[in-house]
């Protein structure tokens, strides 16, 4: 008898305890609105290229690309009380995407599409920062996210707008040059083009039209000085070197 009513009490606290397991899960989802990250397999458009689609009322959907060392798009403004749902890849290593003041924490692994909603209903400027250490310019990984009343429509900056840089970007070229004047494996494109470039057989040459078309495509015919001698071969039309160029120009700050 008293061993059925011990069995009795003992499956009643295992039923409490697994409902009440179940409670605290739906609290922390529905009550806290704490997200999980979700995982949303690669290839799915429109999550691979940087944008911002406004649906109806304030809701938007943003894609953010993620590379050494940036954010895009780098600054977003959006009327108080908008609701982001946030979806993040990476263009090469590990990076972490963390929204200061609110609960979105996501991890950016390559390959796989993050993803998770946040609704600002203070105005402020929020930070966005990169929490995984993804190489030397991982300190200055960060974007913002402007939250104003009264806003009528959201504004965007840091999108890769031009072709060219879509080219840099498709052939992998921004992978070792950055655009931000950080030097990387190469170079930085930054403030580059018509500069001098040290070469190590101690000539100096300009960055032109005919040098960068030599260098692309026979890369390691020469050698900027402070860098090691292993660019590939990249395989361009004079077309799209032209477009690579009018990119370079642009980033002349
Ligand atoms: Cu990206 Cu740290």
């Amino acid at each position: 008898m008293a061993i059925n009513v011990l069995e009795k009490r003992a499956l009643k606290g295992a039923v409490g305890f697994v409902l009440l397991s179940l409670a605290l899960v739906a609290f922390a989802t529905w009550g806290l609105g704490i997200n999980v990250a979700n995982c949303i397999p690669l290839g799915t458009k429109p999550y691979e290229e940087a944008s911002v689609v406004k649906h109806s009322g304030n809701f938007y959907e943003v894609h953010y690309v993620t590379r050494m060392w940036a954010f895009e798009p780098s600054v977003l403004r959006v009327p108080t009380g908008s609701t982001l749902d946030i979806s993040a890849i990476s263009k090469d290593v590990q990076h972490g995407l963390e929204i200061a003041g609110t609960n979105l924490n996501l991890m950016v692994v390559p390959g796989a599409i993050a993803n998770g909603r946040v609704t600002f209903n203070k105005p402020g400027v929020y930070s966005m920062v990169c929490h995984e250490y993804c190489g030397k310019g991982h300190q200055g990984m960060a974007a913002r996210i402007e939250v104003v009343d009264g806003l009528a429509d959201f504004a965007v900056e840091g999108l890769p707008s031009s072709p060219g840089m879509k080219l840099l970007d498709a052939k992998g070229c921004l992978a070792c040059h950055s655009t931000d004047g950080t030097a990387g494996v190469g170079p930085t494109f930054q403030n580059a083009w018509g500069q001098p470039v040290h070469l190590t057989n101690g000539t100096t040459r300009t960055l032109d039209a005919d040098f960068f078309s030599a260098k692309v495509l026979h890369p390691n015919d020469t050698t900027v000085d402070g860098f090691a001698p292993m660019m590939p071969e990249i395989q361009v039309t004079p077309a799209e070197l032209k477009q690579m160029e009018e990119y370079l120009k642009e980033l002349k700050k």
